[in-house]
Order: structure tokens, then sequence, then C-alpha cells
């Protein structure tokens, strides 16, 4: 029997041993092998391999002229009041035209939180215990309606959870939303190999594959026909978050407005940190380029240092909140356009017989594109404050920081603020959060404006708050 060309490919780029059991293996096995090895670009896996894998590949970011990234901050906190008025009014009128879309990364596999299922679908509110992905799809709606135009949300699940993800909206009735404007589409897969630079096999007809990172979303978002869908329906900003943060403000006239005003291809949010040694990637700019360092790249000694006034230097914190432009993403789509990063895992492969093992250390290498390596190819991109508790909460770990209980406390903390702001009594404690469980639906009032809006309308207002929903 002639070999099928696509053996013989991995043969001439020295990856022949991904067949190994080819020949042992049933017809369907064989071509679930071939689908997979498809999916695989060997000469950027080469190129990975010599560049990152290879014993002289460079190591560690180039920190030489690195400096901290200017931000706009906050009006009361030295802020430009005015341009920031402006900016809200600016996000507001392309909201009513119809320009921007939303865009969820839910492709992660959210090993830290230890949940068996796709993490959008974990539930995360105080007290009616809705999930991520309901959370967003309220805020949505609520912005659909605010701004008389409903937004098109599209969402990158992964191989793994795609089916489970779409199900779940299925079952949940869309959560109220046409589902004629919600989108799904996988993001791409990258295969580990071992430090020999060779593709490893996870069973005799499967080969080690694993998601390509939150980067690969903006070659996803090209390949599955997004950006082309958003052309023709006119949207030409793109509003960019995680799956894990329930506080994330998804549509955000102020942010949107910043990213139009300044005429920026790309747009950050950014937090102060917290402590020198907290765990984000740091805002900053080298040769006149913007670039997010991570904290595990940046020295401790530079993330402790202060400036004359006794604040960090380097504090901006990246929270994973972006805007960008369509035509943007179009460009950096392109194969080769972001860096790839390597990951050392423990990864579960088969041994020369073919039997499973599992390592008690890293035997590989997995590639993992980010999405903000694409801000040094942004023009003019602009980084704009915004306070934790407006804006971030992420659900990462199963317990500790950034665990489904300091997200609920952040939850309840925000709805009794907003409560207090407009004159109800709400009891709470001297870190905000309320003695009762409250909790404020997305569809009621989705941030400070909104809500001040529902609630100036609602009558009779109870004066002293303790247990409710609002809806
Ligand atoms: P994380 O870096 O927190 O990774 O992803 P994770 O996979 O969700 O969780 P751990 O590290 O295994 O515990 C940040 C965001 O990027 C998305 C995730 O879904 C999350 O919204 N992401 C990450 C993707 O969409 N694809 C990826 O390949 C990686």
């Amino acid at each position: 029997m002639p070999t099928h060309p696509l053996v013989e490919q991995f043969q001439r780029a020295g990856q022949g041993q991904v067949f190994a059991f080819f020949d042992q293996l049933p017809a369907e096995g064989q071509s679930r092998l071939l689908e997979q090895a498809g999916e695989i670009d060997l000469a950027e896996v080469d190129r990975l391999v010599r560049t990152l894998v290879a014993k002289d590949a460079s190591a560690g970011v180039d920190l030489k002229g690195l400096e901290p990234a200017p931000y706009e901050p906050l009006p009361d906190r030295g802020g430009d009041a005015k341009a920031w008025a402006q900016a809200k009014t600016e996000g507001e009128e392309v909201l009513r035209m119809g320009r921007v879309a939303v865009f969820t990364v839910a492709g992660g596999q959210g090993t830290r939180l230890g949940y068996d299922g796709p993490k959008g679908t974990f539930p995360v509110t105080p007290l009616k215990q809705k999930p991520l992905f309901q959370v967003f799809a309220e805020k949505i709606r609520a912005a659909g309606v605010r701004y008389g135009r409903p937004l098109h949300w599209f969402i990158m699940t992964s191989h793994h959870n795609h089916e489970a993800t779409q199900a779940f909206f299925v079952e949940n009735r869309f959560f109220g939303l046409d589902e004629k404007r919600v989108h799904f589409f996988r993001q791409g897969r990258m295969p580990a190999v071992d430090f020999a630079g060779k593709i490893l096999l996870e069973s005799k007809d499967s080969i080690a594959l694993s998601p390509d990172g939150h980067g690969g979303s903006l070659r996803a978002l090209e390949r599955s026909g997004a950006l082309e869908l958003m052309a023709k329906e006119g949207i030409d900003l793109i509003s960019y978050f995680q799956v894990d943060n329930p506080l994330v403000r998804c549509v955000d006239p102020a942010f949107l407005g910043w990213h139009r005003v300044r005429g920026s291809e790309m747009s950050s949010k950014m937090v102060t940190k917290a402590y020198p040694e907290e765990k984000l990637g740091h805002f900053c700019q080298q040769n006149g380029k913007q670039v997010v360092v991570e904290y595990s790249d940046l020295p401790m000694a530079m993330q402790q240092e202060t400036d004359a006034n006794g604040k960090l230097r380097y504090i901006g914190g990246s929270i994973a909140i972006h805007v960008l432009d369509r035509e943007f993403v179009r460009k950096m789509s392109a194969a080769g356009a972001l860096p790839f990063h390597r990951a050392e895992k423990k990864i579960p492969v088969i041994d020369s017989a073919g039997n499973p093992v599992k390592p008690e250390k890293a035997n590989g290498v997995k590639f993992e594109l980010f999405v903000f390596d694409a801000l040094p190819f942004a023009k003019n991109p602009v980084v704009i404050e915004t306070r934790r508790e407006d804006d971030f909460s992420p659900v990462k770990n199963a317990e500790g920081v950034d665990s489904p209980k300091t997200s609920r406390d952040d939850q309840l903390r925000q709805f009794a603020r907003w409560l207090k702001a407009n004159g109800a009594a709400v009891s709470v404690d001297a870190t905000g959060l309320p003695s009762a469980v409250i909790e404020v639906s997305p569809l009621f009032g989705s941030d400070e404006d909104s809500f001040a809006d529902a609630w100036g309308k609602r009558s009779p207002k109870p004066a002293v708050v303790h247990g409710l929903y609002l809806v």
C-alpha cells in the first residue's frame, strides 16, 4: 500500500514517530490520527523547536530600555475628567451605531479551579448562583437595550469544551439573547513536543494536542469567519475579556470611547498593583512600543522599585480586558505575527511499546500564544485605569486568592456599594461586605450608571436593605 502523503511529510520533517503505530490501527484510528496531523503546520513546529526548544534557544525577556507604560488615571485619581466624559459620550455613540461586538475567550482548561465542565458554566453569583455565561449574557442583553442595538457575542471555545458550551446555551435558551447573535468557534491546537523537539503521542491514534493559548483567539477569529461576519454587520470594534471574571464590564462606553478618541488599534484596562509581588503582568514600554511583561519575567527588584513619592514604578497590572479594532485583528491573525511562548509541562504520553505513561516531572514543551503580545504592533495603544471593584475579580483557584469565595464577596460589595451610593441603608463590615446576601441582576443594573437609573425609577424603595434580589 502506498504511504499516505501526510505520513511522508512527517517523515521528511523528522516527525515520523507520530505514525509509529499507524499500521496497527483500525481504519477509524488511522483517519483520526491523519485528521489531527493535518492540523499541524510542520514548518511552524520546526521553527518553534529551533527557537524555543533547542539547547541554544534564547531564554528570558530582554529588559533593555524597559520603562513603565503611561496610562490614563481615573478622574478622581488625577485623571482628566473632561476627557473621560468625552470618551464616554464617544463610546455611547459607537454602541448606538451597532459598531461593537463582545468577545469572550473561553477555551482554557481551568486546571487550577478543578471544575469539571466549561468554566463559563461555573456558578458564581451570591444568591441565584448564576453561571458566568449567564452573568455576561445578561450584561450584554442589558447593554443592547440601553443603547438600542442588540450586540453580537462571539465565544471562543476549545475542542475539548465546544460541544458542552453550545449545549449549555441551548439548554438555557441563550439566557434570553437572540441565538442568531451568539457565535461559537473553536480555537486552534498545537502539538506538544519532547525536549528533542519530537511531536508527542497521547495514545497510538492521538497526538498530544492542546489549545494554542488566548492569543490563538486572533487567528481563530479570522479562520472561523467571525471577522467576516463582523464586517458584514458593520462592526469594527471588539470588546475582549476572559471567561473567568464576573465583575467585568463587558460593554464599557468610556473604554470604547478612549480607544476611538485616541485612534488606538488595541487598548487595555489596568489596575494599580495591590502590592509589589502581586502576580499580574505589567504594562511597560520599550523602544517606543507598548509591551506587557509577565510577573515571572520582571526581576523582583524592578517590581519593588518606587518613584520619588514612594509609589510603585511598575504599577500598571494587566487584567486581560481589551478593545481591538477588527482590521487590526485581521493583521495579527497572519501566521507568525505573534510569538509563541514555551511552557514545560507534564504531558501524558505513550512509551515505545504504546503503553500510557503519566510523567512525574515535566517531559515536554507546550506552545502558547498570548493576546497581549499584539500590543507592540498596535498603533496608539492606550491604557486606561479601572478600579478592581468595578471590573476585576476572577475565579481562577479553588481556594484562596481569586477563588469563588473572593469573587462572590467582591460581587456582594459591589451590589452594596451601588445601593449605598443611591441612598439605601445597607449594613456592611469594614471591607464593605454586606451582612445580608444581596444580588443585583445585570438586567436591573450592570454598572454604576445603569443601576442609578433603574433605582431612581423604582418605587417603592426599601429604606433599609436586608436580603434582596433586584431584577
Ligand atoms: P488562564 O491563563 O487562567 O488559563 O486563562 P485557564 O486554562 O483558564 O486556567 P488554568 O491555568 O488551567 O487553571 C485565562 C483566560 O484565557 C482563556 C481562558 O478560558 C480564560 O478565559 N484561554 C486560555 C483560552 O481561551 N484559551 C487558551 O488556550 C488559554
